[in-house]
């Protein structure tokens, strides 16, 4: 299967994701190994720590790793993700952010190091998202839970019309057992609408292990779940249209003999 990974800090020398181009350039082969077709480039936008001018150079990054990316035949869209702090709506309001290419989506996170924040600065954010006029999707919703997803709230999210992404490497483990049992939780409860990579290296453990992840994510979901969490909603989303939910019905084999 070929996959669309849409949350990636490819674009060198702009966060804390690949460090060169050389580590960039390593990094589109991975992807390319694990049938990776197409990317989009996601670096971190911090309200109130970047400019106008920031953005353009953010941009012209991203423009210089698609001249890459084409020669390892992966198509690279723009995008941001965008850190809902206290300053968030400043930048809303000055453009201070990049939707997904051809989109109203926007890639959205929240502080990875802290349980998710109360109604007034987790809902409402996303409310400011919404009311113009583009798409929330929620970065690696699984990893700001310190002990145990909140079903409901994700649920709300779902309601209010956002996007529920997780990550390839929680679901691998990298961030430890709480996050991982979260992100297996949250697709049993068929709360996820699409699985991406958020890569920052070119080796290690946060690599587009995309290939690797599908290969563990068979041996209990059926394909048509992962070929819609992994390529179909995906794709609709660069297609600027609506997202699907998916409906997960493990087996009892496939139940009983899997460990995580
Ligand atoms: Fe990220």
């Amino acid at each position: 299967m070929q996959f669309i990974d849409i949350h990636g800090h490819y674009a060198w020398d702009i966060d804390d994701g690949m460090p060169t181009q050389e580590d960039a350039i390593k990094a589109l082969h991975v992807a390319k190994q694990n049938n990776i077709t197409t990317i989009v480039a996601t670096p971190h936008v911090i309200p109130g720590s970047h400019t106008l001018e920031d953005i353009k150079h953010i941009k012209d990054r991203i423009n210089e790793l698609k001249e890459l990316a084409l020669k390892n035949n992966i198509t690279v869209y723009q995008g941001c993700e965008l850190f809902l702090n206290h300053d968030c709506i400043q930048a809303l309001q000055n453009d201070l952010f990049i939707p997904f290419e051809g989109t109203s989506y926007l890639l959205a996170e929240f502080d990875v190091r802290k349980e998710l924040g109360s109604h007034d600065e987790v809902e409402d954010y996303l409310y400011e998202i919404e009311v113009r006029g583009l798409t929330p999707i929620v970065a690696h919703v699984e990893r700001y839970f310190k002990d145990e997803v909140d079903i409901e709230r994700v649920q709300d999210f779902i309601e209010s019309g956002y996007v529920i992404q997780v990550n390839t490497s929680s679901l691998l483990g990298v961030h430890g057992k709480t996050v991982k049992n979260n992100a297996y939780r949250l697709i049993d409860e068929g709360l996820v609408h699409v699985i991406a990579t958020d890569t920052h290296r070119c080796e290690g453990h946060r690599i587009p292990r995309m290939q690797e992840a599908y290969d563990v994510l068979s041996k209990q979901y059926d394909y048509h779940i992962l070929k819609t969490l992994m390529f179909d909603n995906p794709l609709h989303i660069l297609q600027n249209e609506a997202v699907e939910d998916i409906e997960v019905k493990k087996s009892f084999f496939k139940k009983l003999f899997t460990r995580r």
